[in-house]
C-alpha cells in the first residue's frame, strides 16, 4: 500500500508538466431560495502554467470572465436572473445577488492557460431556485355544520410557492390514500411566477375527526390541523348533532430546509 502511494507520488512528480491545469473542485449551491445570493467557486490548480482566463456560463451563456492580463480583469454580462456582484467575485469565485426563479440552471466554469500550453478545463453544477411557502396551508369548508353521515367537503390550499407544494391529507394521523376521497385541483398560477396547489377531501363525517393537511416542498414541510367534533350530547333536541369545529392547531410547523 505504502509502496503504491510512493509510486504514485513519483509518477505524479514526473508527469507534472503533462498534468498542468486541472479543476480541483467546483461548488455550485444545489438549492437556493428566491431573493438569496449565491457564491459559486471554481478551484483549479495551474501546476506551473499561467492563467489566461476563467469564464462562467449559465446554460452555455457566458456571464462572467476573469482575465488577469486585462485592466480591469473582470467583465460580466447580465443574464435574466444572473446578477454578478463584481466586488465579491474574483478569479476563483463569482457572487450572484438577488436570485430569482429564472436563476436556475447549469453553471459551468472554464479555466484556460496562456500560451504555449493553452490547456483548458471545465466543471459544472446545477442550481435550483425555490420559493418556499411563507405560510402554512389553509383549510376551508370545515366551518359549516356537518351532520353525522354527511360527506365532509373541505379544501386545503397551499401558500404561494415554487415549485407547487405537494399536498397530503391525514385523518386522525392516517394518510388518506383512497383516491375516491381526494379531489386533485392541481396547481394554479399566482403572481410573480409562483403557484398555489389545492386538494379537496370528501370523506364520511365521523363523530370526531382530526384533519391535517401537509404541504411539502422537498424536505420543507408546513401543516395545518383542524378538529371537527359532532355534538351528540343533546338527544331530545331536533338538532342533536351540532358540529363544533375547533381549531386546535393554527400553528404551522416549520421543519428546516436541508440545503446540502
Ligand atoms: C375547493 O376548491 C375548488 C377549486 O378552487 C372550488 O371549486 C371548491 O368550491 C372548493 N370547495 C370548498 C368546499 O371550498
Ligand atoms: C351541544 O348541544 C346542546 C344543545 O344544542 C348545547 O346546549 C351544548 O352546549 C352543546 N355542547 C357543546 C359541547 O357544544
Amino acid at each position: 500500500m505504502i509502496r503504491a502511494v510512493i509510486f504514485c507520488f513519483l509518477v505524479l512528480g514526473f508527469l507534472k508538466v503533462a498534468i498542468c491545469l486541472r479543476i480541483v473542485g467546483i461548488s455550485v449551491p444545489s438549492l437556493k431560495q428566491r431573493g438569496e445570493s449565491a457564491t459559486l467557486t471554481c478551484d483549479y490548480s495551474l501546476e506551473g502554467g499561467r492563467l489566461y482566463s476563467v469564464k462562467w456560463y449559465r446554460d452555455n451563456e457566458e456571464f462572467y470572465r476573469y482575465m488577469p492580463r486585462l485592466r480591469p480583469p473582470q467583465h460580466h454580462h447580465t443574464l435574466d436572473g444572473v446578477k454578478v456582484d463584481l466586488e465579491k467575485s474574483s478569479a476563483r469565485r463569482v457572487h450572484l445577488r438577488d436570485l430569482t426563479l429564472r436563476s436556475r440552471g447549469v453553471y459551468r466554469c472554464e479555466v484556460s492557460e496562456e500560451a504555449p500550453s493553452f490547456h483548458s478545463a471545465q466543471a459544472e453544477g446545477l442550481m435550483e431556485v425555490y420559493y418556499l411557502p411563507r405560510e402554512g396551508p389553509r383549510i376551508s369548508g370545515h366551518e359549516r355544520r356537518y351532520e353525522l353521515g354527511d360527506s365532509l367537503d373541505v379544501n386545503c390550499t397551499s401558500a404561494r410557492a415554487f415549485p407547487a407544494p405537494d399536498l397530503q391529507w391525514l385523518i386522525d394521523g392516517q394518510k388518506v390514500t383512497d383516491r375516491s376521497w381526494l379531489i386533485a385541483y392541481g396547481a394554479k398560477p399566482a403572481p410573480q411566477g409562483l403557484l398555489v396547489s389545492t386538494i379537496g377531501l370528501r370523506a364520511p363525517v365521523r363523530q370526531r375527526m382530526k384533519l391535517r393537511c401537509i404541504a411539502s416542498t422537498g424536505t420543507h414541510r408546513r401543516e395545518k390541523t383542524v378538529v371537527i367534533e359532532a355534538n351528540t350530547s343533546c338527544r331530545h333536541k331536533p338538532l342533536n348533532l351540532i358540529i363544533v369545529v375547533i381549531l386546535i392547531l393554527t400553528s404551522t410547523k416549520y421543519i428546516s430546509v436541508k440545503i446540502t
